[in-house]
């Protein structure tokens, strides 16, 4: 076994620059917003796992049995050399792609990508013990930014998995330029494995992100500490409420943090005062549902013209293959 080899795409002060960045234009906005990739610090990548293990958070099981189902057929269609794994989390679901396209026996180097610089290394470490024949080349790095430095595949190709229905967390312009960039980055023939929630009923989609033990209420005000310690701010995390609403407008669920009462919050690193009316709501995150007919008929815009779909038997989650002209 080689030792894994960790490549760092964002630097502390990379970070640092993108977060003053986002904080300055998202908290002067009207209505306040903040990109949902600030949650993830040691503790936000903590809690997250924790979601997946909720009665409520249904796409992580249904995900993991639609990988299970299908992985043999992707196995057989993808005889890839290189599996890279787009906001990678703990790479949990991955190990039925890990064993089923090592045995295969193409497979030689699993590359995740993460912004969470913590989750990575436990994922890292983790696939590199339970699969000592794999290279494990992890990047941490901006998935909306990074895809160019994916390493090319030697003589055979890659397979690019983004799973847990990230994609929806991309604005539908944000998710285009994606799109178009990933299918830029790949070589002809190269794989895309995508897993994305559906459109379902709200009645299930809301509690998923917004469950009874209170998990994503604290997920979301994670992202208050991680301003407090990296900007030095002073939100006072606990005056604020978890709202989690499904808009059938955009159709996604959109989290936000809701002030208990006015405030006035000080981030002294960014030289900022933003203040907060009582009962004003801030965007943190959203979480797109798709339809099949959209979401294939925009991989097709982007290059991804051949798919195959697998869907769960409530038609809530799907995961896709796609290739490359
Ligand atoms: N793939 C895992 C984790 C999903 S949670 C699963 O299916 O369970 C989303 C993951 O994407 C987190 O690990 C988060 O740190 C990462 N992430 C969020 N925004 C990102 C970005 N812009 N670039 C890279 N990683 C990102
Ligand atoms: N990619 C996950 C999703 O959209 C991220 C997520 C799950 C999430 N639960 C959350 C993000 C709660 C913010 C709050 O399903």
């Amino acid at each position: 076994m080689t030792a894994p080899v960790l490549e760092i795409h964002l630097s502390d002060s990379d970070a640092a620059d993108a977060l003053h960045h986002d904080a300055r234009v998202g908290l002067s906005a009207d209505p306040k917003w903040l990109p949902s990739k600030w949650f993830y610090d040691a503790r936000g990548s903590e809690l997250f796992e924790q979601i997946t293990t909720l009665p409520e958070y249904y796409p992580t099981r249904t995900e993991r049995e639609l990988l299970r189902r299908s992985v043999g057929k992707i196995a057989a269609r993808a005889t890839v050399d290189t599996l890279v794994e787009l906001g990678s989390g703990s790479s949990g679901k991955t190990r039925l792609l890990l064993d089923a396209l090592t045995a295969n026996g193409s497979l030689q180097r699993f590359m995740p990508l993460d912004v969470s610089e913590p989750a990575l290394r436990g994922a890292m470490a983790a696939v590199a013990r339970e699969y000592p024949e794999l290279a494990v080349h992890g990047v941490v790095g901006d998935f909306t930014q990074h895809l160019e430095l994916l390493p090319a595949g030697q003589d055979r190709r890659r397979l690019v998995a983004f799973l847990g229905g990230t994609i929806g967390n991309l604005l539908p312009d944000e998710r285009a330029v994606f799109f178009t960039a990933l299918r830029a980055a790949l070589n002809p023939g190269e794989l895309l494995l995508l897993g994305a929630g559906l459109v379902t009923d709200p009645a299930v989609m809301v509690p998923a992100y917004d469950d009874a033990a209170g998990v994503t209420a604290e997920f979301n005000r994670n992202v208050l500490c991680v301003l407090n310690r990296e900007l030095g701010a002073d939100f006072e995390v606990g005056a604020f409420d978890h709202v989690a609403v499904w808009d059938a407008t955009h159709e996604w669920i959109e989290m936000r943090l809701r002030a208990r009462r006015a405030m006035t919050v000080r981030l002294s690193a960014v030289g900022m005062t933003v203040r907060y009316a009582k009962g004003e709501e801030m965007r943190t995150e959203v979480s797109g549902k798709f339809r099949r007919e959209g979401l294939g008929a925009e991989l097709v815009d982007a290059g991804f013209a051949e798919q195959t779909w697998w869907t769960d038997p409530d038609d809530r989650f799907a995961v896709v293959l796609a290739a490359t002209a």
